[in-house]
């Protein structure tokens, strides 16, 4: 099917003409960092203008060279030397500024506590010198899995300071998931805690840890900062306290300076296989496009509390809790825990609490608080807030508007930032004091960004028309590559069409030239604005002892974007019951994490396949969603269909 059927067949809301426009307030235009000259200065060199960004950065030696591209790699300022916890803290130390909070962190349970940035370069130099100490050196990969606490932003500019690059582990993720991603990148050392809080309960993160260093031979030494305080076992020898091992430790660390394109972090995201992508990220032009787009995105000024209400186990935490607001020398919230915990005003308590003036989050989020209701944010006084922003998948229309409303009071410029792990950097964005807005649009490239949208034969689509979403040029943040698969990377992401790097998305572009994003192309889902590979769902349920084979697909869910719908076909002649689709659930959340055990589970006797034996997904999805069915013409089977259709059904009743 090409893109411009899938993306008729699944998104034809996103297709309705969307008339309302919200111009920037006149207030917000005169005091906005980013006037409607940087496109003009972006557009007319824009190497030159990304070098003057990266000028900003404090260099210990200064770059010469701005690009090289030998595609499908990108070599920024390669010729420069410099340390980005340098950069995110001693400069701001030393230009008198140490006693400004870079975090107010708020613990689950309650307890609090404003870090400064005197205190943050104190405690990264005390780390820092700790992992010097256990041989942790420039070049190595160390692994961290932490809960939203202090020692999580402490950890990655440690290895920063010391030249190690970072390979950071959601805390949602199974021991299994752990072995992969460490594994794969080599990392030597393993950072968690004893436990984490979520909704009120312990994770258990050192215990997953122990279950995965069974399987990890290599690493020789785990550091476990005590969160919770319950037992948990210390291997003698590898497992060491942190508390134990700063104690003791130089308050000052000499910083590592290093080249422009030292690795700075790994950080895995799904792909179309079963085997997740490492993708690749460097110091110098990570830094830039990070700290360019913060600034300019979200108008970050000396006054403002910043929250981006990410988990920093994904690339929105790492570019924009951690990288690009201590760069900028931001003051920001820290929050460890669940919106619902105590109760589902968590957020807005928080908001008024720190009057946080920019909040920054996801359209699931936004969705889950829609349906909760407008009393929790009533509740309480969101009047500082002053700009909202939008990542990790397509927002509604109505869901845009109900959070211009209802939580900005109608006064706050929205940004529905659009971007991806591999880009590092927001790429497609409004600027909230140069765009016009629409409910649902991302907008308008980033100055310095070069996007299009073309066809199947890579030709640019006249304004109106979809296609596929592409970058016509390197820009400083974009991934390296994958770990240890260059031959992947170019397969992903270069080679469907020519010079044009392809990011997976179906996007239509109006006659305004403002872009519409309408989910992926591929057989990866979007959970939650979490990115799950179909085929890595596959595999964890065909790995249970009673599967035979299995197929999934995301099915549109007005909460979470799409929801995990499986069809399994089990071994010999066992039937399925619900006491095993409840099993085969908790499997992959087992195998894989909670957060991708599928929300349904149909069992059949077939897959719907083509003659040449390819699972046909599209059909499942329809299937799955109760949609009149589109072309069948190429299914072996057809018998296949009515079954799935009534168990759908059925399943679908059940619910209600
Ligand atoms: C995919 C990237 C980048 C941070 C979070 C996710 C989807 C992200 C938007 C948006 C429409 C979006 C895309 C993209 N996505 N932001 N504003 N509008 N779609 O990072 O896990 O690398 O996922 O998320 O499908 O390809 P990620």
């Amino acid at each position: 099917m090409s893109v411009e059927e899938q993306l008729h067949s699944r998104h034809i809301e996103a297709l309705q003409v969307e008339e309302r426009r919200f111009p920037p307030p006149p207030e917000f235009v005169a005091q906005a960092n980013a006037k409607p000259e940087v496109y003009e200065e972006a557009n007319g060199d824009y190497e030159a203008f990304w070098a003057a960004r990266a000028r900003e950065l404090e260099w210990s030696k200064p770059f010469t060279r701005v690009l090289e591209w030998n595609e499908p790699f990108a070599r920024w300022f390669a010729d420069g030397e410099l340390n980005i916890s340098v950069n995110c803290l001693d400069r701001h130390v030393r230009a008198g500024r140490g006693e400004r909070v870079a975090y107010y962190f708020e613990g689950e349970p309650g307890d609090r506590r404003a870090v400064t940035y005197n205190e943050l370069l104190l405690e990264v130099c005390r780390f820092a010198n700790a992992l010097r100490a256990q041989g942790i050196k420039r070049g190595d990969r160390v692994a961290i899995y932490l809960p939203m606490i202090v020692e999580l932003p402490v950890a990655m500019l440690a290895c920063t300071r010391i030249g190690a690059a970072h390979s950071v582990i959601f805390g949602g993720f199974s021991p299994d998931a752990i072995v992969d991603r460490v594994t794969d990148s080599g990392c030597i050392a393993l950072i968690t805690a004893d436990f984490g809080w979520r909704r009120g309960k312990t994770v258990p993160l050192k215990e997953n840890c122990d279950a995965a260093m069974e399987r990890m031979p290599d690493v020789k030494c785990c550091i476990v900062v005590k969160r919770t305080g319950d037992p948990v076992n210390m291997e003698p020898g590898r497992d060491v306290w942190w508390h134990e091992l700063i104690e003791g430790q130089p308050a000052t660390c000499e910083p590592e300076p290093v080249d422009a394109e030292n690795l700075l972090f790994i950080l895995y995201t799904s792909g179309t296989t079963a085997k997740p992508k490492g993708i690749k990220h460097t110091t110098g032009g990570y830094l830039t496009g990070a700290a360019t787009t913060h600034k300019y995105v979200f108008d970050v000024k000396d006054d403002d509390v910043y929250w981006c209400t990410a988990d920093i186990g994904w690339v929105t935490g790492h570019s924009y809790i951690v990288y690009g607001p201590l760069c900028n020398g931001t003051t920001g919230v820290l929050y460890e825990g669940t919106p619902d915990h105590p109760d589902k005003d968590r957020f807005w308590e928080i908001v008024e609490r720190y009057k946080v003036t920019i909040l920054y989050t996801a359209p699931t989020a936004i969705r889950t608080f829609m349906k909760w209701g407008t009393e929790y944010p009533g509740k309480h006084d969101l009047s500082s807030l002053r700009l909202l922003g939008s990542v990790g998948e397509p927002i509604n229309p109505e869901a845009w508007m109900w959070y211009r409303d209802v939580i900005g009071g109608g006064r706050c410029p929205i940004v529905d930032t659009w971007w991806q792990t591999e880009t590092g950097m927001i790429m497609i964005t409004p600027l909230p004091g140069v765009t016009t807005t629409l409910p649902g649009s991302a907008t308008q490239p980033f100055p310095g960004v070069f996007p299009d949208v073309v066809d199947e034969a890579g030709q640019t689509v006249p304004p109106g028309g979809g296609g596929y979403i592409v970058i016509r040029k390197p820009w400083p943040a974009m991934l390296r590559g994958i770990w240890g698969d260059d031959e992947r990377y170019k397969e992903t992401y270069w080679s469907k069409f020519p010079h044009m790097y392809l990011a997976g998305d179906g996007c239509r572009r109006d006659k305004d030239g403002n872009y519409w994003f309408m989910g992926r192309i591929d057989d990866v889902m979007n959970v939650s604005g979490h990115r799950i590979s179909t085929t890595e769902v596959e595999s964890a349920l065909v790995s249970h002892p009673a599967v035979a084979e299995a197929a999934v697909v995301g099915r549109s869910d007005a909460m979470t974007g799409q929801a995990i719908s499986a069809f399994v076909l089990l071994k010999g002649a066992q039937v399925g019951s619900e006491p095993l689709a409840l099993e085969l659930r908790a499997h992959v959340g087992v195998k894989l994490g909670k957060f991708t055990s599928p929300k349904y589970l149909t069992f059949t006797s077939e897959l719907p396949k083509t003659r040449s034996g390819k699972i046909m997904r599209r059909l499942l999805r329809d299937i799955s969603e109760g949609r009149t069915l589109g072309d069948t013409t190429t299914l072996a089977d057809s018998s296949i269909v009515a079954e799935l259709q009534s168990r759908a059904r059925e399943e679908a009743q059940k619910e209600e």
